[in-house]
C-alpha cells in the first residue's frame, strides 16, 4: 500500500493514524517510493526534542535539484514545468520545458562553480519574480550551496543585516524589477547594502529593466555572457539528507530576523507530499500560487513542492492591481490554472474592487482554491468561495509557517468538508496539542490554547543559522517536549482547529480569551468596515479592554462616526458576544503590514498605550508612514 496520496476521507483517517503509530514506517515508505536516493538512510528519524536536535533520514545521500529535474527527464522532459508571467501583459508569457529547465539549471550552476561557489557556501538571492530566481535557487541546490532568498522589496539595510549574518559568498541580483507601473532599482540597493558587506566577493547581475546601473570592477559580472559560455552538463553534488538546503530569514517578536534552516531530505520529503495532498494535484494540472518566492509559501509551493511533483507552476512578475484589478483573473483564465493560492489581504483588497472584474473572466478550469498567511475573516472566505471558487472549488486554508517547512492544518481537497475560518484537520503526521498558560494540555472544546506540536515531521526547520540556543529557547522551552508554533487556536467538537491569531494577539478581557481574528470577523461583517485590527491595552477593571482600528468603505466615510461606532459594537455583541465590545475606536486610512500583509500588531499596541517612542524594527512594513498618520490621529 502507498502512503503517498490520500483517495478519501477514511483513507485520511488510517494514514493519520498510521503517521502517529508508526511515524517511521510511514515516513520510510512515502520517501522511499517517490524520490531518487543515491543511499539510503540509517534511521528514518532520530530526535531530542529537550535539546531541540532533530535529524531525518540519517545517513541518507541525495539531491533536490536531481529530485525537482532530472528524475522527470525521460517521462517528462518536455512538460512545462514553469510559465513564466510578465509584470506587463504585452509581454510574451514563457513557458520552460524541464528539458530547458535542466539546461539553464546546470549552465547556471556551473557559473556558479566557476565563481568559486562550493558545497555549504552561502548565496544571497536578490531577485525579482523571473525565471532566473528559481533557477539560481536549484542551481545552488545543484551544487550544494545553501541559497538564502531575501525578498527584493526589502531595503539595503534589511539585506545587509540578512548577508551578514550568514557570510554570503555571492550575491544575485539584477539590474532593476517591474511592479506593477514601478521599476525598483535593485542592484543600487545592493551596491548600498555591501559596503557593509565584507564577506561577499562577487555579484553576479541578470538583465531585466535595462536600467543603468554601476558595475563594480572586480566585483560585478554580468550573468548572461557566462551563461553563454558554460557547459549544460554538470554533475550534481551528493549531500547528505541533513546538509542545509537554504536559509529563511523571518522576523521575531524581538531582536533580530531569525535565519531558519531548512535541511535536504526532510523538507523534499515534506513539501512534495503536502503539495500533492493538500491541493489534489494531478497530472496536468497548473498550478499557480502568488505568494513572492521570497517568502516560504514561494519557496514551498511554487518552486520546491511543485517540481518535485512534476507539475507546471506559474511564476507570475507582477501586482494583483496592475494594469487593473482583474489582473489575477485573467491569468487564471489565460494559463488555465487549476489551483490557485493566495492570501487573505489578496483577497480583502480584491473583495473591495467592482465585481466585473472577476466576472468578466472565465474561471472554470478551476478545481481548488487555497488561503495562507493569516486567519481569513468569514466575509472575505465567502466572497472567495462564491465569486472565484463559484462555490464549486473547495477552499484549503492552509495553516503553516516559515518554520515548519510545509502545511501542517488544512483541509485537503475534496477530501475534508471545509468549514469557514478553520484550517479543519492536521496533515499526516502532524500532531497538534493546545495548552493552557499552565502548560497544561486542554481537553475542551472551543477553548484558545496555545498551538503546540509534539512529534517532529520531516519538514521543521533544523535549527537558526548560527544561534541554535535562539531556536532552543524560541520553539522548544515554553512547553517542554514540545514544539511552541505562537499561535493560539481552539477546537471544536469535531476536531476543527481554528487559528485564532498569534498567541500574543490573544487578550484577556474580564478573564475571558479573546482571540483577534473572530472580533475582527465580527467587526468586518458591518456594510460600512473595510478592514480592523483590534488589540488589548490595559484597564483598570478588566485586565485588558479592547482597542479597534478600523478603515471604513467610502460609504462609511459620508456617516456619522457616533452612530458608527454603536453599530459597530451591536454586531460585535451579536457575533461573539458583549464581553468582546471595544472600547475606543480609531478610523483609520491604513493599518501596518509587513510586505507579506500580516497586521504588525505590536505597533498598534504601542499607539493604543500612547507610548510613541522606540517602534522596534520596522524594517520589514511595507507602509511605514501609516504610523505617523495614526498617531496623529488617537483620540
Ligand atoms: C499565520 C506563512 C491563520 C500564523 C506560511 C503563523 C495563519 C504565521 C495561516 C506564519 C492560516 C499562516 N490561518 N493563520 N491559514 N497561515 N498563518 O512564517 O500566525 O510567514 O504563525 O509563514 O502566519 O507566517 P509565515
Amino acid at each position: 500500500m502507498s502512503y503517498y496520496k490520500i483517495e478519501n476521507l477514511e483513507q485520511y483517517f488510517k494514514h493519520y493514524n498510521k503517521s502517529v503509530r508508526e511515524p517511521r514506517k510511514f515516513w520510510g515508505k512515502i520517501a522511499e517510493e517517490n524520490f531518487t536516493w543515491y543511499q539510503q538512510w540509517d534511521k528514518v528519524v532520530d530526535f531530542n526534542m529537550a535539546d531541540a536536535e532533530i535529524k531525518w533520514f540519517t545517513e541518507a545521500k541525495v539531491n533536490m535539484a536531481k529530485n525537482c529535474i532530472d528524475r522527470h527527464l525521460n517521462k517528462r522532459g518536455e512538460k512545462t514545468a514553469i510559465i513564466f508571467e510578465p509584470n506587463d501583459p504585452t509581454e510574451k508569457a514563457l513557458h520552460i520545458s524541464y528539458n530547458e529547465l535542466h539546461q539553464r539549471v546546470c549552465k547556471m550552476a556551473n557559473v556558479l562553480r566557476e565563481q568559486g561557489i562550493e558545497k555549504g557556501d552561502r548565496v544571497c538571492i536578490y531577485l525579482p519574480m523571473i525565471p532566473e530566481l528559481a533557477v539560481s535557487m536549484l542551481a545552488c541546490a545543484r551544487i550544494g550551496a545553501i541559497h538564502s532568498v531575501v525578498f527584493a522589496g526589502f531595503s539595503s539595510s534589511a539585506v545587509a543585516t540578512r548577508i551578514l549574518d550568514s557570510d554570503c559568498k555571492m550575491v544575485i541580483t539584477s539590474d532593476g524589477g517591474y511592479r506593477g507601473n514601478k521599476t525598483i532599482e535593485l542592484k543600487s540597493i545592493i551596491d548600498e547594502a555591501l559596503e557593509k558587506c565584507p564577506s561577499v566577493s562577487s555579484v553576479l547581475v541578470v538583465k531585466r529593466t535595462n536600467t543603468e546601473i554601476d558595475m563594480k570592477s572586480g566585483r560585478d559580472i554580468w550573468l548572461q555572457p557566462l551563461l553563454d559560455e558554460a557547459s549544460d552538463n554538470s554533475v550534481a553534488e551528493i549531500m547528505d539528507s541533513e546538509d542545509p538546503l537554504f536559509i529563511l530569514y523571518t522576523s521575531g517578536s524581538t531582536g533580530k530576523p531569525k535565519g531558519m534552516v531548512h535541511t535536504t531530505a526532510g523538507y523534499m520529503v515534506y513539501s512534495a507530499y503536502t503539495f500533492k495532498n493538500v491541493f489534489n494535484y494531478e497530472e496536468n494540472d497548473i498550478f499557480w500560487c502568488t505568494a513572492d518566492i521570497g517568502w516560504i509559501t514561494g519557496h514551498s509551493y511554487i518552486l520546491y513542492g511543485p517540481l518535485l511533483n512534476g507539475a507546471t507552476t506559474v511564476i507570475f512578475e507582477g501586482v494583483p492591481s496592475y494594469p487593473d484589478f482583474s489582473r489575477f483573473w485573467e491569468i487564471i483564465e489565460k494559463h488555465k490554472v487549476s489551483q490557485f493560492y493566495t492570501a487573505p489581504t489578496a483577497i480583502r483588497a480584491l473583495a473591495k474592487e467592482n465585481l466585473e472584474y472577476v466576472q468578466k473572466h472565465h474561471l472554470k478550469t478551476l478545481k481548488v482554491i487555497g488561503s495562507v498567511g493569516e486567519p481569513i475573516n468569514e466575509e472575505a472566505w465567502h466572497w472567495y468561495n462564491d465569486n472565484v471558487g463559484t462555490k464549486k472549488c473547495p477552499i484549503v486554508d492552509t495553516w503553516w509557517q516559515t518554520e515548519t517547512g510545509g502545511i501542517m492544518i488544512s483541509p485537503l481537497a475534496f477530501i475534508t468538508p471545509t468549514k469557514p475560518t478553520y484550517a479543519t484537520l492536521p496533515l499526516p503526521g502532524i500532531q497538534p496539542v493546545l495548552m493552557n498558560d499552565k502548560g497544561v494540555e486542554i481537553e475542551k472544546n472551543q477553548e484558545v490554547g496555545s498551538l503546540c506540536i509534539k512529534f517532529p515531521w520531516p519538514g521543521i526547520a533544523r535549527t537558526i543559522w548560527g544561534n541554535h540556543q535562539r531556536y532552543k529557547d524560541t520553539y522548544f522551552s515554553a512547553y517542554p517536549g514540545n514544539y511552541f508554533t505562537g499561535d493560539g487556536a481552539l477546537r471544536d467538537e469535531v476536531g476543527y482547529y481554528r487559528i485564532t491569531g498569534r498567541v500574543d494577539d490573544v487578550v484577556i478581557v474580564s478573564g475571558h480569551n479573546l482571540g483577534t481574528a473572530p472580533i475582527e470577523d465580527a467587526i468586518n461583517e458591518h456594510p460600512a468596515v473595510a478592514e480592523s485590527a483590534i488589540i488589548g491595552f490595559p484597564h483598570d477593571v478588566k485586565g485588558n479592554a479592547l482597542y479597534g482600528y478600523v478603515i471604513l468603505k467610502e460609504t462609511g466615510e459620508l456617516r456619522n462616526k457616533e452612530n458608527l461606532f454603536k453599530e459597530i459594537n451591536q454586531h460585535i455583541s451579536d457575533h461573539v458576544g458583549p464581553i468582546a465590545k471595544l472600547d475606543k475606536i480609531q478610523f483609520v486610512s491604513g493599518l501596518p503590514k509587513t510586505r507579506s500583509g500580516k497586521i504588525m500588531r505590536r505597533i498598534l499596541r504601542k499607539i493604543a498605550e500612547g507610548d510613541f517612542s522606540n517602534f522596534g524594527d520596522t524594517s520589514t512594513l511595507l507602509n511605514p508612514e501609516i504610523i505617523e498618520e495614526i498617531i496623529a490621529g488617537k483620540n
